[in-house]
């Protein structure tokens, strides 16, 4: 068992992180997951003493680890005057207070750490119901009795239960009640947020939608683009819910741009749920600029993980998908590093996704970004079309299909109207309108 003992003088709550490697992964990636889970633990503030990587050959359902690795793990806690641990696995509720007592320390899941981080971080209404609503779930299957909030609201509704009720059955009704309630108030934010995004579809300008890994560097270059500080810090999921700005492309074209959620390796499936209405969004923006940090050694599989969430992302019907790659914190590498990293980049920009090697930090490579994004939403040929005034709804296609880039009403209640479409969305408008197109 070999361990890294870390000083760090914050006077913060102390910690070790354990990562439990029963997967029989190499050592890099488990160095490597060991480190996101630091990484994720710093997030919450904790001040992480020592960090230690724990072979698991097999799980022993009590406890996780076998008893005498549980023993180690104490003289380490208690060598490093940890008051939590971190395991980095998914643990029992029977595991976490076995081990509780054993280590006598909080201990907390990557579930539990995850969700304590987003509960942290969000930013809007929907992103704080949505996290609650996570955690309640994960919450209802280990329901345990120490829940400040639900004893606050036990006393507030005097809602003691019926005769013969137990404690428990209290609790899950109760935790029931609270999540149809959080539901119902995410459906209303969520209603409001779709007539807001509706407003948005109207303005004739694209959208795009920065996704990436956690900490890729997203946030960073949201500010680069728009000139507007958003939450940046060296922490894990600094953005949890969406911000749109709207940024100028050359030519001074606008666009709108969307910050994102950041994604991260194994996402509980709680908040894989909760956030579908957000990434929802993101099928639908013109262009997703897909940030990768360039320079971690982890770069590939990062992507791949973002990749895997994508793929799950609906696309509009009709609508192609269109994604650009930014690659960022280029000026971490060292100079062969960096020429591998262009050559490669170069070579992808003849094919699809294409890339753009940048960094948010400096500012370098931010101009050839802005080009790119211009090139890849504005390459659809524009046309010129009169519609009459009993033709809404083949107006109200345009707007979903197309992007209008100029309106006009003329005396007679005809409209003029210029659109930008696909080859795909002007072989629909054929088929379905033929009139429109045949028109002078
Ligand atoms: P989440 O909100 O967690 O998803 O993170 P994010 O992708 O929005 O990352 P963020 O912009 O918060 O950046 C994470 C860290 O990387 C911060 O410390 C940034 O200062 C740093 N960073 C971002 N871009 C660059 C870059 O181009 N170069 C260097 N050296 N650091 C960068």
């Amino acid at each position: 068992m070999s361990s890294k003992l870390i000083d760090h003088s914050v006077p913060l709550i102390r910690a070790v992180v354990v990562h439990p490697d029963g997967r029989g992964e190499n050592a890099r990636h488990a160095a490597e997951r060991l480190e996101e889970a630091v990484g994720l633990a710093r997030a919450l503030d904790l001040d992480v003493r020592a960090e230690e990587i724990v072979r698991l050959r097999k799980t022993t359902p009590a406890t996780l680890f076998g008893a005498g690795k549980v023993d180690e793990l104490a003289a380490l806690i208690r060598a490093a005057e940890a008051e939590a641990v971190v395991v980095d696995d998914t643990l029992t509720p029977v595991q976490q207070r076995n081990l509780e007592k054993a280590w006598d320390a909080k201990v907390i899941d990557r579930t539990g750490l995850i969700l304590e981080i987003f509960g942290r971080r969000a930013r809007t209404k929907e992103g704080r119901l949505q996290v609650e609503l996570a955690r309640l779930d994960y919450e209802r299957s280990r329901l345990v009795r120490t829940w400040t909030h639900l004893e606050r609201q036990r006393g507030g509704t005097g809602s003691t239960g019926g005769p013969g009720e137990t404690q428990i059955e209290i609790d899950r009704r109760l935790i029931a009640d609270r999540i149809v309630r959080l539901k119902n108030e995410l459906e209303e934010v969520r209603r409001t947020r779709g007539l807001h995004r509706k407003a948005r579809a109207k303005v004739p300008y694209p959208t795009v939608a920065l996704v990436g890994y956690t900490n890729a560097g997203k946030s960073t270059l949201f500010n680069r683009l728009t000139g507007a500080e958003v939450l940046a810090k060296d922490l894990l999921f600094a953005t949890l819910d969406t911000t749109v700005r709207t940024i100028r492309l050359p030519q001074g074209r606008p666009a709108i741009v969307a910050d994102t959620v950041g994604f991260i390796s194994d996402l509980p499936h709680e908040l894989v749920e909760s956030f579908r209405a957000t990434l929802e969004e993101v099928g639908e923006a013109d262009l997703i600029l897909h940030v990768r940090d360039i320079a971690s050694p982890d770069s590939a599989a990062q992507a791949k993980d973002v990749e895997e969430v994508m793929a799950q992302i609906p696309t509009p019907e009709g609508k192609e998908r269109r994604i650009l790659e930014v690659w960022n914190k280029v000026d971490l590498l060292d100079p062969e590093a960096r020429e591998i990293v262009e050559g490669e980049a170069a070579r992808r920009g003849r094919s699809t996704p294409d890339a753009v090697v940048v960094s948010a930090w400096t500012g370098e490579g931010i101009e050839d970004l802005r080009h790119a994004i211009t090139r890849r939403i504005d390459d659809d040929p524009e046309i010129g079309l009169v519609l009459h005034p009993a033709e809404g709804e083949a107006l109200a296609w345009l707007y979903a299909n197309g992007r209008v880039t100029s309106r006009q009403h003329e005396e007679t209640g005809d409209v003029r109207v210029g659109v930008r479409l696909s080859a795909q969305a002007l072989g629909r408008l054929e088929r379905l309108y033929p009139d429109i197109l045949n028109r002078d």
